[in-house]
């Protein structure tokens, strides 16, 4: 046992070495402390089967040289921070001191963005951690940890920007992709958002963008029902389109939840009477959501057999565009100030 964790070390050590980039960096995190497989993560695995003496013992040993990695891989990742930081400083240089010339025009906040911060004000009142996610993300925290395995049809639904050389990352689809990384870093009981970007290679209409964005949330913990989750999902639609608004849930597959819904609400333009936005149907689809599987749970490291909870995925975009009457969500991304200075 001793010389398998002295070779791991050696291993990464010399490894860590090798690094020439943040990306790098991460995949060999991965390839050592990856929950499922990562060498380092089996070898920890493996001392439950170990006497318990030994197993004392080896286990104070173990803890010690993941100390020691895991250190190195922080100090290897601020270097890296720090160049790029220093690269950034070298190159540009803005002087924030300077005053505003009379007559000159201030900026002002994006609709995208006054639409999340009213969000993150409403969950933060009801106890929710606000986190943001990485954009470029492994394939494994995007679809195959959320329960989409490489065969499933349903990546096809999600096509990305795939990076080139590295086949294993992409572009995320979705900030559902936070999911597991959440229940990794903060274990349960949890209640969290992730608001971001997220993109999808697709053809772009009034309707679809290549760049768009959405808001996660995900709750675990003991005795969460459903009807929890109906509770806080008609508060947001009550706090964003007013007291009259009413939600109904339909059922729809997500592979990461069971049972899955999509959420729709009373058309907020024509009050639900229908009109060309809601396709005359009086409902406008706003989020997905569903109860966690099992088998996401699993993946975050957590029981299922004592913990549940409900996830959701808003498209935020769509919130912004009929909060404030767009009828192209391209306008959101295309930086015209004629579009831009109505808000
Ligand atoms: N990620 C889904 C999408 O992009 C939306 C979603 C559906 C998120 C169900 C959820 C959920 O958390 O439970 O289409």
């Amino acid at each position: 046992m001793q010389k398998e964790l002295e070779k791991v070390k050696k291993d990464f050590q010399t490894q860590i070495k090798k690094v020439t980039d943040l990306l790098s960096l991460e995949n060999l995190e991965q390839q050592f402390f990856s929950r499922k497989n990562g060498k380092f993560t089996e070898i920890m695995k493996s001392l439950k089967d170990l006497k318990e003496d030994t197993r004392k013992e080896f286990g104070r040993l173990a803890n010690d040289i993941k100390n020691e990695l895991e250190l190195l891989l922080e100090q290897k990742r601020q270097d890296f921070q720090s160049q790029m930081l220093g690269k950034i400083a070298q190159t540009e240089s803005i002087d924030v001191t300077v005053p505003k010339l009379p007559g000159e025009e201030r900026g002002h906040l994006h609709p995208n963005t006054l639409l999340q911060y009213k969000l993150e004000d409403l969950f933060t009142s009801m106890g929710f951690l606000v986190w943001d996610g990485p954009e470029l993300e492994s394939d494994y925290y995007n679809f195959t940890a959320l329960n989409i395995p490489p065969h499933h049809p349903a990546r096809d639904m999600q096509d990305t920007f795939y990076i080139k050389g590295h086949l294993d990352w992409v572009m995320r689809t979705q900030t559902s992709s936070f999911q597991v990384r959440a229940l990794q870093k903060f274990g349960v009981p949890l209640r969290l958002i992730v608001p971001g970007r997220v993109f999808r290679n697709e053809s772009t209409d009034p309707r679809h963008e290549h760049t768009f964005y959405q808001l996660e949330g995900i709750v675990v913990g003991k005795n969460i029902t459903f009807g929890d989750m109906k509770g806080t999902l008609e508060t947001v639609a009550k706090h964003l389109y007013g007291e009259q608004t009413q939600m109904r849930l339909r059922p729809k597959f997500y592979p990461f939840v069971e049972p899955g819904v999509n959420g729709e609400i009373t058309c907020s333009l024509c009050s639900g009477k229908g009109c060309r936005v809601c396709k005359y149907t009086g409902w406008l689809e706003i989020f997905g959501a569903g109860m966690v599987h099992p088998n996401v749970l699993k993946e975050g490291g957590v029981d299922s057999t004592e913990y549940q909870g409900f996830a959701f995925g808003f498209g935020m975009s769509r919130l912004v565009m009929l909060k404030y009457g767009i009828e192209d969500v391209r306008h959101l991304q295309s930086g015209d100030l004629r579009f831009l200075q109505q808000f």
